[in-house]
């Protein structure tokens, strides 16, 4: 009987749900946002555009991005309450510990929470787009013994991000290259958090605890944690020149080389190029090509020697940290960009909700008669 039943491990392959939000072909190695190549919308648009993009299914026209600028600008700030959480937070808690908690908290303080119709979604998803990144800047800021900054409505939200962090605003340049970053990191169809995500909404749960369960899925290093393990890893490389025999001893210990390899694709992650591209003007901006060389090193032995292609986050992990970045930040970034397709896969699955329940092939003992406690 058990032989018929076929187990996919880590549900490779199966398709859970139809999903209208975005589409992988690993055949060509490409990715569309509602029917966009990612790629042509890094180039044609903002990350506020393709925010829009996810949520309603068109790209906005100017009067609609304004209208959605100004909405995102009004619901920043966080509550006094919440912000005298953040001050409680361990010192060394990590970021994305952090913003998984704030997160939580903001669902105790949300006049929404409880609703689950479509248009209290739409706004409990605006106001976690929103004061994510405030969230994420203030615990930062906090865990460095520094004075969170407050979020200021004059600048769009990429160069608000850079303020609530540094205290300034950097070039074009590196906003430019943090917004393509935000554009790629959006929406990336079931990947391990997005289906957490949606396990929790077919519970009929809050979407706070749907995002709350995203941020925890998404920390762990096999997922969005691997942009910090990137960096991790090039730090450890003492120079491009002494890449071979690093990755050497990787191979011969069967470690994990991060930021390499993809459950989807098999021939190459289409958002790399484009990340790829950005991240090399961010070492000429800075002037520390270093990273992108070992990087380079790094891609070609491993292509040449396991046939395994890098995905976003290797290089997503240097253009952060040239951008100046602690690495810690890295992955809660991807929290800041991610929201948007957590988000719109929360209002899809809602839309014609079935629980999510699959089935368990048992493989314990037999069953067996419970021996009283005296007996055994
Ligand atoms: N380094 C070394 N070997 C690897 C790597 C890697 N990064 N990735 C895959 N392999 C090996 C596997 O060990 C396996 O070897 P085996 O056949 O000898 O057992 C073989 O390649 C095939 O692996 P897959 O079955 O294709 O891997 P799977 O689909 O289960 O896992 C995953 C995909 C988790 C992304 C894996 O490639 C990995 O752990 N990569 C490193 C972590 C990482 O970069 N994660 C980011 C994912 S993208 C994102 O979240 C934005």
């Amino acid at each position: 009987m058990s032989e018929k039943i076929e187990v996919r491990k880590g549900l490779v392959g199966v398709y859970a749900d139809e999903s209208s939000i975005s589409k992988v072909m690993p055949e060509t190695n490409s990715l569309t946002y509602r029917g966009y190549a990612v790629q042509d919308l890094c180039e044609e648009a903002s990350f506020d555009e393709t925010a829009y993009l996810l949520w309603n299914g068109e790209l906005p026209n100017r009067s609609q991005l304004s209208a959605f600028q100004a909405e995102e600008k009004a619901n920043r700030a966080l509550s006094p309450a919440l912000l005298r959480v953040l001050r409680d937070f361990p010192q060394d808690a990590h970021p994305m510990d952090a913003i998984r908690t704030a997160v939580s908290f903001m669902g105790m303080e949300d006049p929404d929470t409880a609703d689950v119709s479509e248009p209290a979604q739409r706004r409990k998803a605006m106001r976690l787009l929103a004061k994510i990144p405030v969230a994420v800047a203030a615990a930062h800021r906090l865990s460095k013994g520094e004075e969170p900054i407050a979020p200021d409505a004059s600048l769009p939200f990429c160069e608000n991000f850079f303020h609530m962090v540094f205290g300034k605003v950097p070039q074009k340049e590196v906003i430019r290259a943090f917004d393509v970053s935000m554009i790629l990191y959006a929406e990336h169809t079931f990947n391990a958090s997005t289906f957490t995500a949606r396990t929790i909404t077919s519970t009929m749960a809050d979407m706070h605890g749907a995002i709350t369960g995203g941020i925890a899925a998404l920390k762990g290093p096999l997922h969005g944690g691997a942009n910090e393990a990137v960096m991790h890893m090039l730090k450890e490389i003492p120079s491009p020149e002494a890449a071979g025999e690093w990755i050497k001893d990787k191979f011969e210990h069967k470690a994990l080389v991060m930021g390499f390899g993809h459950r989807v694709y098999k021939n190459g992650d289409s958002r790399v190029p484009t990340m790829k591209k950005y991240a090399e003007l961010m070492a000429e901006v800075v002037g520390d090509k270093r990273w992108m060389i070992t990087s380079a090193v790094l891609a070609d032995i491993m292509l040449r020697q396991k046939n395994i292609h890098p995905n976003l986050d290797f290089p997503a992990g240097p253009a952060y940290y040239l951008m100046g970045f602690d690495i810690p930040l890295f992955t809660p970034i991807f929290v800041c960009s991610r929201i948007t397709g957590w988000a719109a896969h929360v209002i899809e699955q809602g839309a014609d909700n079935r629980l999510i329940r699959p089935l368990s092939l048992y493989t314990g003992p037999e069953q067996r008669n419970v021996v009283p406690i005296d007996q055994r």
